[in-house]
């Protein structure tokens, strides 16, 4: 397994506090490496998250960042390449944000605070991350979580969806251009994972939930360490030959367009009985 190996190589993760991007840090430091975590300055889980990568022994520094000041994000990757004395191999764009809203409810600054985190962050922090490691010499790695709304819409969620879908093009883009100096872009697109993105629920949520898991052909929701074994992947020399990808963790919701299975018999099989 040597080839998932990431013993020596530094990985940033911004919104690391809770979610999806905890069980990613985590599992990059289970993985070997160490860890720099970003997220907003009053987020309650980073302590969490960092003692459980001090139990797995690796090392770990935090920044505190509000990644929608975007006009930081040049000089926090500096400031991080200075404080590390060495170089950064991994860049997981992780941190995003979400409001349920009806398009016609969608105001300028909600409109503007999902674009600057979702998109412009990942762009900034992405374009000076990767200009360090062209110039330390690293064959590193980008991997921006997206989700499956970069690929098909969902209501309520216009802006969600835009920036998705405008963080799988940036992504793709840097792949072509960071290919000469043998670093990979990919992105990872989830489905429905149990975090507690999306905040506040206008409606109910648990009948919201019941009716989605039907829609799931794998009948649940991810747990968030469900996505790890996909961005291991991309993180390490296993997947030293994907680049401009993207990898769809949604239990199977992109691969059917119809509630067929529901009203289709149980399954029985065909076969003799042994
Ligand atoms: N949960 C899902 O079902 C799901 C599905 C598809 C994609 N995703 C994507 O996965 C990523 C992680 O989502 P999650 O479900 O773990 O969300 P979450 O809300 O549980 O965690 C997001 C983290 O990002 C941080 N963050 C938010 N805005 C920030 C900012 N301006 N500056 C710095 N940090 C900020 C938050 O503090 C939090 O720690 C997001 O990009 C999200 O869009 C999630």
């Amino acid at each position: 397994m040597d080839r998932f190996s990431l013993d020596g190589r530094t990985a940033l993760v911004t919104g690391a506090a809770r979610g999806l991007g905890r069980a990613f840090a985590v599992g990059l430091a289970e993985a070997g490496a160490d860890l720099v975590l970003v997220d907003l300055p009053d987020a309650p889980g980073l302590p969490e998250t960092e003692a459980a990568i001090r139990r797995l022994g690796r090392r770990t520094r935090t920044y505190a960042q509000d990644l929608s000041r975007t006009d930081e994000l040049a000089g926090l990757a500096d400031r991080i390449r200075s404080d590390l004395g060495g170089p950064l191999h991994i860049l997981v764009n992780n941190a995003g944000t979400a409001a349920l809203e009806r398009f016609n409810e969608i105001t300028p600054a909600s409109w503007q605070h999902v674009m600057r985190v979702n998109v412009d962050a990942v762009f900034f922090l992405s374009q000076r991350v990767a200009e360090h490691m062209i110039a330390d010499g690293v064959k590193g790695r980008l991997i921006t979580v997206t989700s499956k709304n970069a690929l098909v819409a969902e209501a309520g969620l216009a802006h969600y969806n835009a920036s998705k879908a405008a963080a799988q093009l940036l992504t793709e883009t840097l792949a072509v251009e960071l290919a000469p100096h043998g670093i990979t872009a990919n992105t990872l697109a989830p489905g429905m994972v149990d975090t507690p993105i999306d905040g506040e629920f206008p409606f109910d949520r648990e009948q919201f939930e019941a009716a989605y898991r039907e829609r799931i052909p794998l009948g649940r929701y991810a747990g968030p360490d469900e996505c790890v074994g996909a961005l291991l992947l991309l993180a390490s020399d296993a997947g030293a030959y994907l680049t401009g990808t993207r990898l769809v963790v949604d239990g199977g919701v992109l691969a059917d367009q119809m509630p067929r299975m529901r009203f289709m018999p149980p399954y029985r099989s065909t076969l003799p009985r042994p």
